[in-house]
C-alpha cells in the first residue's frame, strides 16, 4: 500500500474546531499547506488581524501556535472554490446545530451546512480528494457525503484521469478553553473510514506529533458513534453529581465531598464530577438529542428515553437555579438588581452556546429582574442576541428602581468589571468559574451592595468563609450547609 503524501489541506469552516485545528496541524507540519476557508468575511478577517488578541476565537496559547504559522503555511481565506481545487484533503468543519423546524426539529442536526460544502467539494474538488469530516455528525452521514460526492463525479475505472473521492470520519475530541494542549497531546486520535489508504494518510499527518499508540482506526461508523457516545458519557456524569447536588443540599451532606470519596474509586475516576449550573457547550446537549433521535428513529425508545432523562435533568438544573434566587429574595426579583458573573458556558472560552447562563438570566427576566452582566471575554452583542432583548444603559448604582422596573420589565446592561457590575445589588449570582472569581475581596463588594444581600455562587469557586465575614447569605451548589 502506498500512502498518498499530503501536501495541501483546505478546511471548510474557521469556527471554534476548524481554526484550532487547522492552526496546530500547520504549526506540527510546516511542509503543508493549510488553507481554512469560510463564507464569514468578517470572521476570516478576524483570523488575518495583526493583532492576535482580535483572533475571533478566543483560547488560551492560540495565538502563540497562530504566530509561528500565519503566513508560512496556514492560510486564512474566502476563496473556498480555490482552495477545494488546489487541496489533495479537504476537512468540512462547519456548524451542525439541532434542527428548530420541520423533521426532527428539536432533536435532529441540521445538516444543511455540510451538505452545501460536500455539493462544493463536489463541484470543485480535482484529481483524488479525501474528504475528512471533522464537525460531530449523526451516524452514517458519510454515506450521505458520498453519495453527494459520488453522484456529482461518476467514478470511473481509470481512477487517475478522473475526480475521486474518500470519506473519512474523524472526531475532534478537544474542549473548549483547553483546545491547545488538547489538540498538542491528545488522548487519542479517532480515523473512521474504509480506504485504508486514505486512513493511512491522515494517520501520517497526526504521526507527526501524535505517538503511533494513540491513533485508532475504525469504520466509520464505529468512528461517528463513538464521537457522541464519548460526549454523552462526559454530560451524563454531570446530570448525575447535579442530580447528587440537590440531595446533598437537602440533606446536609456536601457534593464536594461526596465527589471526592466516590472519584478516588479507580473505576468511577475523579473527572467531571464538578457540581454546576448544568453543562453548555456546543456539543453535549446537540449530541446527546442526535443520540435520542437515532435511537427512536431505529425503534429503541427505552434506549432513546434513557439519554433523553440526561438533557433534561441538566435543564431542570438550570430552572432550579433560577427558581433558588427568586425564593430566596424573599420570593420576587421584581425591580431587583442581580449580578450575573459570568456569561460563557465554561471558562477561558468566549464561547455562550447553549450556556446555563442564558437559560438563567432568561428566567430571571421573565421575573422582571434587571441584570448587571458582567464577563471578561464575551461581548455585550453577544448577550443581546442570546437574550433576544437588546442592552438598557446602566443605571446609577444608587439609583431605585424605576417605575418601569417596578412594572415588572426585566432588563439587562453590559459591565466593565466586578466592582461597577455588583455596585447597588441585591445578589450576585457566579455563572462561569473564571479563575478572577475565586479571589474577588467580598468585603468591599458588600460594602458596594444593597442589604440584605446574597452570594450565589453556582459554580463553588468562592470561599465560604470570606463571604460570611463580609456578611453576605451564600448560597453554594450541592452544599447543605449552605
Ligand atoms: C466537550 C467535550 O469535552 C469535548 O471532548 C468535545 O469535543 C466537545 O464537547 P466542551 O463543550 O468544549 O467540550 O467543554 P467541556 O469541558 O466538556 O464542558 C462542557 C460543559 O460541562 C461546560 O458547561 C462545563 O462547565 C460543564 N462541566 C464540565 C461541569 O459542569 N462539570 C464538570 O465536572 C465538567
Ligand atoms: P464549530 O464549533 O463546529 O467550529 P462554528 O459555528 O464555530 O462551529 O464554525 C463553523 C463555521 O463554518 C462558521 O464560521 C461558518 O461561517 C462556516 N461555514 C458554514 N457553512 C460553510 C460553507 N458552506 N462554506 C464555508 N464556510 C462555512
Amino acid at each position: 500500500m502506498t500512502i498518498h503524501s499530503i501536501r495541501k489541506i483546505c478546511c471548510i469552516g474557521a469556527g471554534y474546531v476548524g481554526g484550532p485545528t487547522m492552526a496546530v496541524i500547520a504549526d506540527r507540519c510546516p511542509e503543508i499547506q493549510v488553507q481554512v476557508v469560510d463564507l464569514n468575511e468578517s470572521r476570516i478577517a478576524a483570523w488575518n488581524d495583526p493583532d492576535f488578541s482580535k483572533l475571533p476565537v478566543y483560547e488560551p496559547g492560540l495565538d502563540v501556535v497562530v504566530s509561528r504559522a500565519r503566513g508560512r503555511n496556514l492560510h486564512f481565506s474566502t476563496e473556498v472554490d480555490a482552495a477545494i481545487a488546489d487541496a489533495d484533503m479537504v476537512f468540512i468543519s462547519v456548524n451542525t446545530p439541532t434542527k428548530t423546524k420541520g423533521l426532527g426539529a428539536g432533536q435532529a442536526s441540521d445538516l444543511r451546512w455540510v451538505e452545501a460544502c460536500a455539493r462544493q467539494v463536489a463541484q470543485c474538488a480535482q484529481g483524488h480528494t479525501i474528504v475528512v469530516e471533522k464537525s460531530t455528525l449523526p451516524v452514517r452521514t458519510a454515506v450521505a457525503i458520498k453519495t453527494i460526492l459520488e453522484a456529482a463525479h461518476p467514478q470511473v475505472a481509470d481512477a487517475s484521469s478522473s475526480t475521486s473521492f474518500s470519506v473519512l470520519s474523524n472526531p475532534e475530541f478537544l474542549a473548549e478553553g483547553t483546545a491547545i494542549d488538547d489538540l498538542e497531546s491528545p488522548d487519542r486520535v479517532l480515523i473512521g473510514g474504509a480506504d485504508q489508504e486514505a486512513i493511512e494518510a491522515l494517520a501520517a499527518v497526526y504521526g507527526h506529533w501524535v505517538p503511533g499508540e494513540k491513533i485508532l482506526r475504525t469504520n466509520l461508523w464505529s468512528s461517528e458513534l463513538s464521537k457522541l457516545t464519548a460526549n454523552a458519557f462526559l454530560a451524563q456524569r454531570i446530570s448525575s453529581i447535579n442530580s447528587v447536588a440537590a440531595l446533598c443540599e437537602v440533606t446536609g451532606a456536601d457534593v464536594r465531598e461526596v465527589a471526592k470519596a466516590i472519584g478516588t474509586d479507580s473505576r468511577i475516576g475523579s473527572k467531571f464530577l464538578q457540581a454546576g449550573p448544568g453543562f453548555g457547550g456546543s456539543c453535549f446537549q446537540k449530541d446527546i438529542l442526535n443520540l435520542v433521535y437515532l435511537s427512536h428513529h431505529f425503534g429503541l425508545p427505552e434506549v432513546a428515553d434513557y439519554w433523553q432523562s440526561v438533557v433534561s435533568l441538566n435543564t431542570w438544573q438550570q430552572h432550579r437555579i433560577s427558581r433558588l434566587v427568586v425564593q430566596k429574595l424573599f420570593g420576587t426579583v421584581t425591580g431587583k438588581r442581580v449580578t450575573l458573573l459570568g456569561f460563557a458556558f465554561k471558562a477561558d472560552t468566549n464561547d455562550t452556546r447553549e450556556a446555563p447562563a442564558i437559560r438563567i438570566a432568561r428566567d430571571l427576566l421573565e421575573e422582571g429582574a434587571q441584570l448587571a452582566i458582567y464577563d471578561p471575554k464575551v461581548e455585550s452583542e453577544q448577550i443581546a442576541r442570546d437574550l433576544n432583548l437588546p442592552a438598557s444603559s446602566a443605571p446609577a448604582a444608587q439609583a431605585g428602581p424605576t417605575r418601569a422596573a417596578l412594572s415588572g420589565e426585566g432588563t439587562w446592561w453590559p459591565s466593565n468589571s466586578v466592582d461597577e457590575a455588583v455596585s447597588g445589588s441585591d445578589a450576585v449570582l457566579i455563572l462561569t468559574e473564571w479563575n478572577q472569581f475565586r479571589e474577588l475581596d467580598w468585603t468591599t463588594l458588600a460594602s458596594l451592595m444593597r442589604q440584605p444581600a446574597w452570594v450565589f455562587d453556582a459554580r463553588a469557586v468562592v470561599d465560604p468563609a470570606r463571604v460570611a465575614e463580609a456578611g453576605l447569605m451564600l448560597w453554594r451548589v450541592g452544599d447543605g450547609d449552605a
